[in-house]
């Protein structure tokens, strides 16, 4: 750590979380309800357990980006953060708006909050992972444009890198495409059209552009490897990111009402969507290469190597499997569509926010590396929690090859609950896996507790000097 202002992403990454550890036990609940669907019933219904397992993964990981611009946008532009303080209070805002969002879920029928909220005035409520009311999506708002006040201010004030480039303009775009959130309208279409505009606008354009900066900064300042090579790659990254992304959510467009024409342009450009998650394969290994030093944080390099190849399997190989539009037209909305969601989002922006975790926290707290012991329960929980979202998404591939060939690939298609029924293994291998999910989570959170610095061998002081 360099600049005092980088303090503020302490309580970011820990609010992150802290929340992420919620996000698993509504998972671990809602894949027991598959089992026992009277499980908690009525306290708490599916619907409601799945939409704060959804909702806190959304936060928590938008909390760990706001964490890592603070951290990351001081450092590359060399000078003090603008405003540590509104940084903090922007912390406390957006804590306290999602732990009440929760609450609000948990404790209040989701009409009723409606109702209550303001929804009749401008309808946001309903779509899958928008699901706030009206009040926390203003609240999101207000969060993002005081965290973009604050880096832009910090940007303009000191060095401009193009990492600072990179994630400052793409903290910009997660922000506006968050506004067709705000647009609801009764023509189902349209509303399709807007909601895959803000989900798949952030999962498949612009947040690999963060995490193409994050991977981009922390292995600049692992490996030692030169800016300008990294920047080359960054360039290359962020064009074929686009170029595939914006056309490539066409493969959302198939059979819902929108012109015929996307049933080629969506498959087409999504073919395309893998590319720019090879090549962050290939610069990450590139870089691992070409390292100039050892660096004691053995940890954080495993997450940043670990990160594109889980994102390319879980976005590149899951997404191919069901992009296609005749593929879609069997696998829409099965658990195949589960299994690339789960493995896309955590081989992607969780484990790349668990590498920014990883690199800065140890620096945050005054070292530059844990103590071989914390690192030790660190890649514990890497290998069992990795591991563990591989099995739930092949259970849950394997529920989603019983209802395609069962029901909608079937002459005489079973229904629905016979369906599910046949697939009942795939939902016990899923839940016995996220609990092995957890029991990872669990290792990884005691990590921060061992406490204690790297013990440097004289060639790692060395390789550090020079
Ligand atoms: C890290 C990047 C990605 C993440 C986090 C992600 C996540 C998701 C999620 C959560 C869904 C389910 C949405 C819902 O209905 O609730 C989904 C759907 C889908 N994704 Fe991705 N995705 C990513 C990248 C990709 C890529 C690169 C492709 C294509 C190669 C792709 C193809 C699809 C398709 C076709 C669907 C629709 C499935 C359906 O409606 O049944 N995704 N994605
Ligand atoms: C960091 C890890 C995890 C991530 C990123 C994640 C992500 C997601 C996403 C994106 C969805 C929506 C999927 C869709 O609509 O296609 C979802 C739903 C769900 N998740 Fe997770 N999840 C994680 C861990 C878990 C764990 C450990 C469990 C426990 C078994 C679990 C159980 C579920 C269940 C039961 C649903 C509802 C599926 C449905 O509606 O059929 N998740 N999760
Ligand atoms: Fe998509």
């Amino acid at each position: 750590m360099k600049y005092q202002s980088q303090k503020v992403a302490i309580p970011y990454f820990i609010g992150a979380l802290t929340l992420f550890f919620g996000q698993i036990v509504f998972g671990l609940i809602a894949g027991f309800q598959y089992l026992d669907g009277s499980f908690l019933f009525p306290a708490l219904p599916f619907d409601v357990v799945r939409m704060s397992h959804t909702n806190l993964l959304i936060v928590w990981l938008l909390m760990s980006f706001m964490g890592a611009a603070y951290y990351i946008v001081p450092e590359e532009a060399q000078t003090e953060l603008y405003s540590p303080k509104l940084a903090l209070i922007t912390f406390w805002v957006f804590l306290t708006a999602a732990v009440l969002t929760i609450l609000s879920y948990l404790f209040i029928p989701y009409a009723h909050l409606a109702a209550l909220t303001g929804n009749a005035a401008l309808p946001t409520m309903g779509r899958g992972y928008l699901e706030q009311p009206l009040p926390t999506k203003v609240g999101i708002v207000l969060v993002a444009l005081s965290l973009l006040f604050n880096v832009t201010m910090t940007l303009i004030k000191g060095r401009k890198t193009t990492i600072n480039w990179i994630l400052v303009g793409s903290l910009w775009g997660l922000a506006l495409l968050f506004l067709p959130a705000f647009y609801f309208p009764e023509d189902t279409v349209k509303a399709s059209f807007a909601w895959w505009w803000v989900v798949h606008g952030w999962v498949e354009g612009d947040w690999e552009l963060i995490l193409g900066a994050l991977l981009g900064f922390i292995l600049i300042k692992m490996t030692g490897v030169d800016r300008e090579i990294v920047e080359k790659w960054l360039y290359i990254i962020v064009a074929m990111t686009l170029i595939s992304g914006i056309i490539g959510i066409g493969h959302h467009y198939y059979y819902t009402g929108a012109p015929a024409y996307w049933i080629w342009l969506g498959s087409i450009f999504s073919i395309l969507e893998p590319i720019p998650f090879m090549l962050l394969i290939a610069f990450s290994f590139k870089m691992l290469m070409q390292r100039r030093r050892e660096h004691p944080n053995k940890a954080a390099m495993l997450w940043a190597l670990g990160t594109p190849i889980m994102a390319f399997l879980g976005a590149g190989v899951w997404g191919l499997m069901i992009t296609l539009a005749p593929a879609q037209y069997y696998m829409h909305g099965t658990n195949f569509t589960a299994a690339h969601g789960h493995l896309a989002f955590f081989g992607a922006y969780v484990m790349i926010s668990l590498s920014i975790i990883s690199y800065a926290m140890p620096l945050l707290r005054g070292r530059l590396a844990n103590s071989a012991a914390a690192q030790r329960w660190e890649i514990t929980g890497f290998w069992v929690m990795v591991l563990s979202m591989l099995v739930i998404a092949l259970a849950l591939t394997g529920a989603g090859i019983v209802t395609v060939i069962l029901q909608r690939a079937a002459d005489h298609p079973m229904s629905f609950m016979q369906v599910e029924g046949k697939a009942r293994v795939f939902f016990w291998v899923r839940e016995v896996a996220g609990f092995s999910f957890f029991a990872g989570l669990l290792i990884y959170l005691r990590s921060f507790f061992i406490t204690g610095d790297y013990e440097y061998t004289s060639e790692i002081k060395q390789a550090l000097a020079r």
